[in-house]
């Protein structure tokens, strides 16, 4: 194998493989650029040639935080190059992440396999010496064995060619601290060689104490999906919860306190409102029922149904109360739509549960001036309906109703009172909770959330109200 000399905290000590990343988006860029950051020569690939020249002019072509700055910093450095030719990628590295979207397949379940198998063949095609490719996509359990046997009849070196998988657990906002300061690393190996050159590349995070669980292919292929599958139907109980509230009189707020100081509960992950979206926990729940009615095990699963349900409830329930602040009907009603992105500190609106709220206010008949301050053009393109303002106020500026979907900082931090002058009328729907309840009473703003009471004034407010909730 080639390999370079790695300085990490200025010190040489031990020789690095070349690192190439097949996929560019949230979790590839991410990965190559904080491989980069440790030390190691890296070459990003993807078959998008305008993201390519944006990653290689500096720009990264999505919203995360700290990213730019990390990329000009190993780009200045000489540590990163990017291209689309998958004969450079195979000539360059010793151990090549494959980083490729797996989306859900339209009218299914199951998730859409084409982008993995492409990359890991593509590449396997190409490779004439030994090395590693490691899978980072979250696949159907047994996905890493099938592509092993298929990587090595196709490869010009056969059982040279190793495969590994290693999950990724990054959350989107935190991608960089997340990448570089990982909870733990999951390595997922058919062979100690794997094992052993996934040492060397994760050695940086192994020698700074990162704990590191080993296992064979198909349990690491799992971990993903338990994990997401577990951090799903936290939201989702939670929620059911508000759901119960809502029809009991009682405030899930509360009610998430109190559980959150049982330490075996924990507060994270358990915040009630509109629910979970993005590029990843809605679809793994889905893929993860799909594969294991494959295999025959859907029973031990099914429950994921149910926290798919929850979850999908809270966006029409959210409409729900929206039109009943607006007594009645939507139509023709000029509703501020806060927030398009599934969370906030990102652009991404893939199943955003923000966007589909808005969505269905605008097929009920309101007027929807949504703002986001950065998934607009995202969104634009998903739903080019809806009316996208640039601003805050532009989006309250004679808004009968107003619904704060995704809690960024700028919403939780706005006066209520200033808001109050530019809406038509000071009725707010919270989907996030996330704004103080007391300043909005006290600025004179009826104010709805989910799974709360109905507080119509500051002497409503029931003891408790307004507690801040853990995330
Ligand atoms: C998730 C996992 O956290 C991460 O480990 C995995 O690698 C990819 O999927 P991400 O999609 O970036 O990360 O988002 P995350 O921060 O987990 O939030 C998911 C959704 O749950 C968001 O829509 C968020 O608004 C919602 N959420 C989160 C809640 O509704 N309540 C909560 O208490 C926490």
């Amino acid at each position: 194998m080639n390999h370079t000399d790695i300085t990490v905290q200025g010190q040489t000590d031990f020789a690095a493989p070349r690192i190439t990343v097949i996929g560019t988006g949230y979790l590839g860029a991410t990965h190559a650029v904080c491989m980069a950051a440790l030390g190691f020569e890296v070459l990003g690939v993807d078959v998008d040639p305008p993201k390519v020249a944006e990653l290689a002019a500096g720009r990264v072509p999505f919203f995360e935080p700290g990213l730019p700055e990390k990329l000009r910093e190993v780009l200045d450095a000489g540590r990163i190059r990017f291209t689309t030719d998958f004969d450079e990628a195979a000539a360059f590295g010793d151990v090549h992440f494959v980083c490729v979207g797996t989306p859900q397949l339209p009218g299914s379940h199951g998730a859409d396999l084409r982008y993995v198998d492409s990359a890991f063949t593509e590449l396997a095609r190409r490779i004439t010496r030994p090395a590693l490719l490691v899978g980072k996509s979250t696949v159907p359990v047994g996905t890493a064995a099938r592509l092993r046997e298929l990587v090595r009849e196709v490869s010009p070196v056969g059982e040279e060619l190793e495969l590994a998988w290693n999950p990724e657990f990054l959350r989107e906002g935190f991608a960089v601290e997340d990448t570089l300061h990982p909870d733990r690393l999951v390595f997922g190996v058919a062979s100690p060689r794997a094992e052993r050159e996934l040492q060397r590349v994760f050695r940086p995070l192994l020698d700074a104490g990162t704990p590191l669980v080993v296992a064979d292919l198909p349990t690491a292929e799992l971990v993903k999906v338990a994990a997401n599958s577990f951090l799903a139907t936290k939201i989702s109980y939670i929620n059911a919860m508000a759901e119960v509230c809502e029809v009991a009189g009682a405030d899930v707020d509360v009610l998430s306190v109190a559980l959150a100081y049982d330490d075996r509960i924990g507060g994270r992950f358990l915040r009630p409102g509109l629910g979970f979206g993005g590029g990843c926990l809605p679809k793994d729940i889905r893929a993860f029922q799909h594969r294991a009615s494959e295999l025959g095990a859907g029973q031990a699963v099914a429950f994921l149904g149910e926290v798919d349900g929850i979850n999908l409830r809270r966006r029409s329930r959210t409409v729900d109360l929206v039109r009943e602040l607006a007594g009645g009907s939507l139509e023709g009603v000029r509703v501020a739509a806060l927030g398009a992105a599934f969370k906030p500190n990102s652009d991404d609106v893939r199943d955003a549960p923000a966007l589909d709220v808005a969505r269905m206010l605008y097929l009920e008949g309101a007027t929807v001036a949504v703002y986001d301050p950065e998934a607009n053009a995202n969104a634009h393109r998903v739903y080019p309906d809806l009316d996208y303002v640039d601003s805050m106020d532009a989006a309250v500026a004679g808004a009968e109703v107003t619904v704060l979907l995704t809690e960024w900082d700028e919403f939780r931090h706005a006066d209520p009172g200033v808001l109050g002058r530019l809406a038509a009328a000071r009725r707010i729907v919270d989907a996030r909770h996330a704004l103080d309840v007391e300043a909005y009473l006290e600025a004179g703003w009826e104010y709805r959330a989910l799974g709360r009471p109905m507080i119509g004034a500051p002497t409503a407010l029931p003891q408790g109200g307004g507690v801040a909730i853990a995330e």
